[in-house]
């Protein structure tokens, strides 16, 4: 919750830190300017993927070891960011590491399913007490799929998504996220706008956004839609949303959508791609203790191969089993990636590891509380599990309309490029959270929570 702020931030020295910090980054990353000017001529952007693109040049890294990452100029910094919260293990884990190195050796895909596959969807069963699991190689693919799967079950082709929730990359998903603000009209009826170019207008308009944790909202639109013959085959949603900092379900909030969408007889699909397995065993799912229909699974699951899931209720997978929906890919359940996920759920994952990982969250964020409070800060921290993070913002943020309203847009660039000269490696971009790991320990914490309060410090000096 937003602590009451005392502190006037005066804008004219964060524009001032945010120059300093940068020109300072700059300057010691002058090994990633000379590689984005070699990558740029090959790689579009210089990059592989336009998240990992940032203004003037991306960090490029070299290795990983545990909770720590290195670059290209040798820079040693703790890894907060985690391959977008990929990283739960940590990086080259021993025994991610062996068992991708024993399975390297015996051949590394045959397109037929090993038994480490079967393992993996039984631990998966037993964690997220769904029945039927299939795999695929990306949090896009599960979450492409899972839709298809709830269409062909409804016999419906409406979608309902959170106003500014990522879903992935497909074209059904790819609404209503970062949209410019005087398009996206009344919380009541939010138009569906196009991600990006590329998506054709008839798919976009199947897809209807609705804000989070508003339940009210969510059913007087849904109703809506069925008086407009349209009704919908499914809601995906993360049961807490990741891709805005950190925002939780209010009481009781998870509770009226499981109600809701079952009295209408639309599917419920939980989005875990980043709290499954980061957030608790058995993800959002068993955290908050509402068991939606169909769940989707990436990141976490490979410990760092490309890797996913969609389990869902044994009715609702049927439509697999019996063929009605292909539900296909050459590498689903690729035995190299199968071995990490094997190793990671039964060996790395363990109860003992999200003991640790949940009392390095309290340590970090109250370590962040505590800052805010003693300088007066306008923020508050926030997370659950291994993600969390500090919301620049005078108000509770409580769906995307409020992020968007209170986030303050400079203290969050600045605090990105105060931690990354301070040997703390966030993802770049202020819709980001930090994700810890198994081997990060208080020292690692502690950095963190240093180089932020001599941020608040400057900042309110
Ligand atoms: C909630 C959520 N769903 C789906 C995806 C897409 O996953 P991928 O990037 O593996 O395709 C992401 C990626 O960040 C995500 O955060």
């Amino acid at each position: 919750m937003a602590a009451e702020a005392t502190a006037q931030l005066n804008r004219e020295r964060i524009r001032s830190m945010i120059e300093r910090e940068a020109a300072r980054l700059d300057e010691r990353t002058q090994g990633s300017a000379a590689m984005y000017d070699r990558a740029r001529r090959s790689l579009s952007g210089g990059v592989a993927s336009s998240y990992q693109a940032r203004d003037p040049f991306p960090i490029y890294l070299t290795t990983g070891a545990g909770p720590v990452v290195n670059d290209v100029d040798g820079n040693r910094m703790w890894d907060f960011h985690n391959g977008f919260g990929s990283m739960v293990q940590g990086h080259a884990h021993p025994a991610i590491v062996r068992a991708v190195g024993e399975r390297v050796a015996e051949g590394t895909h045959f397109a037929a399913t090993t038994e480490d596959g079967i393992l993996v969807a039984e631990e998966l069963q037993r964690r997220f007490g769904l029945e039927r699991w299939r795999f695929l190689n990306s949090g896009s693919e599960a979450t492409m799929d899972a839709i298809r799967i709830a269409r062909a079950f409804t016999g419906r082709d409406q979608v309902v998504k959170i106003f500014g929730s990522y879903h992935g990359h497909h074209d059904a998903v790819m609404v209503s996220i970062g949209v410019e603000y005087d398009q996206i009209g009344d919380r009541e009826n939010y138009a569906s706008l196009s991600y990006g170019a590329g998506i054709p207008q008839a798919i976009v308009d199947l897809t209807v956004a609705v804000p989070f944790n508003d339940a009210g909202a969510m059913e007087r639109r849904i109703e809506r839609m069925v008086a407009e013959d349209r009704k919908p085959a499914c809601v995906i949603m993360e049961a807490a949303m990741m891709n805005l900092g950190v925002v939780l379900p209010e009481d009781g909030y998870l509770e009226e959508v499981r109600e809701l969408t079952r009295r209408h007889g639309i599917l419920l699909i939980f989005d875990e791609v980043k709290t499954g397995l980061a957030i608790a065993p058995g993800g959002a799912t068993e955290r908050f203790g509402v068991k939606p229909d169909m769940v989707t699974i990436a990141k976490t699951l490979g410990g760092g191969l490309p890797s996913a899931a969609i389990g869902g209720s044994e009715e609702v997978m049927a439509l697999v089993e019996d063929g009605t929906v292909y539900q296909v890919g050459t590498y689903n359940g690729n035995p190299l990636c199968m071995a990490a996920a094997r190793a990671s759920l039964l060996e790395v994952l363990t109860p003992d590891a999200y003991a640790h990982i949940d009392a390095l969250n309290d340590r970090i964020l109250a370590g962040c509380q505590s800052v805010i409070e003693r300088h007066g800060l306008p923020g508050y921290a926030i997370g659950i599990g291994a993600k969390g993070c500090v919301t620049f913002s005078p108000a509770k943020v409580t769906d995307y309309e409020s992020f968007k309203a209170n986030q303050d847009v400079e203290v969050t660039e600045l605090a990105w490029l105060f931690n990354m000269n301070r040997g703390i490696f966030m993802t770049p971009g202020r819709e980001e959270e930090w994700t810890l790991s198994v081997t990060h320990t208080n020292e690692a914490i502690d950095a963190y929570v240093a180089a932020f309060d001599e941020m608040a410090a400057e900042l309110t000096a």
